[in-house]
């Protein structure tokens, strides 16, 4: 059995008005709701980050989407593997199936589709690249300062104690897939065909969210957003890059907290005859220096 995909993560934040500002300034859409806020992406009828406030920051829980009417077979996987299922937390959205990962962090599984994203415009597609040329007789540079606005949550890395045995279960209860490994930093697991990755782990001390994820079309859109954050204030980041495992271009943004988010485009699409492999290599093709507290866990130990 595998899940479809991530549907959106619950985070405790010590202020809600500073989360809104910062979710907001980042181009999405945020709104109150049950003393907590929902954050959505433009043109997309689906949570994919809820804030709640609580007194320190702390990754609650993770929700995945699967089949609808699965639900009773996926109780039953997730109790024949030794996993007992608990009461959803306080103030979260009830629904599915409720069980705490290994080092803690709950995760929600839930018949919810994942719902269709915007399009991206026909300008923010086109491209003049050696002998494939699509623009003729139109400028880009009117169109290219459109605020950005993420599609879509793309993936979501956390930090964990121990790779090996977070892969082992997330690949046996939830039927993640390893897409690939930087041996010792970092594992990334796709669901299927899809995004080469949708969630993945990195090495630390103890566990937390490392960064979210969140798809704009194109590096305008990564450039543009970049420059909004550090105008509005937010100027430790790290891109603009491209990736390593998975390609995407990047620049990430280290939010109020000591997390990070990340504006995303052009990551490796897999199909399901990909195999994950070992890779040592750093973690960007081409990219400025990384602030040195980039892989540093903030969160506190649970
Ligand atoms: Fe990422």
């Amino acid at each position: 059995m595998r899940v479809r995909g991530i549907l959106r993560y619950g985070l405790q934040i010590p202020s809600l008005g500073v989360g809104h500002d910062f979710y907001r300034n980042f181009g999405l859409q945020v709104e109150e709701r049950d003393q907590a806020l929902a954050v959505r992406c433009d043109g997309r009828d689906m949570d994919q980050a809820v804030l709640h406030e609580g007194p320190r920051k702390q990754l609650q829980y993770v929700a995945f989407s699967i089949e609808e009417g699965s639900l009773a077979d996926w109780k039953r996987h997730i109790e024949s593997t030794g996993t007992s299922l608990v009461d959803a937390p306080r103030g979260a959205d009830q629904g599915g199936l409720w069980f705490e990962d290994l080092n803690g962090i709950l995760v929600n599984l839930r018949e919810d589709p994942l719902a269709p994203w915007r399009k991206a415009l026909p300008e923010e597609q086109e491209f003049n690249f050696g002998d494939n040329i699509q623009r003729v007789d139109r400028t880009r540079w009117q169109t290219a300062g459109t605020p950005a606005s993420p599609r879509r949550l793309s993936h979501m890395l956390m930090f964990v104690p121990d790779m090996a045995k977070a892969e082992q279960f997330y690949t046996s209860r939830l039927g993640l897939k390893l897409s690939d490994r930087i041996p010792g930093h970092a594992t990334f697991m796709n669901s299927g065909p899809g995004d080469h990755h949708v969630f993945g782990f990195i090495q630390s001390t103890h566990t937390g969210l490392h960064h979210s994820s969140w798809e704009v079309t194109n590096f305008d859109q990564i450039a543009v957003g970049a420059q909004t954050m550090a105008d509005k204030g937010h100027v430790v980041g790290w891109g603009l890059g491209r990736h390593t495992i998975g390609s995407n271009m990047f620049h990430y943004i280290q939010d109020p907290w000591g997390s990070w988010i990340e504006y995303s485009a052009d990551m490796d699409r897999i199909t399901e005859a990909w195999e994950g492999h070992d890779y040592e290599v750093p973690p960007a093709v081409w990219c400025p220096m990384a602030p040195g507290t980039f892989t540093t866990n903030f969160e506190q130990p649970r």
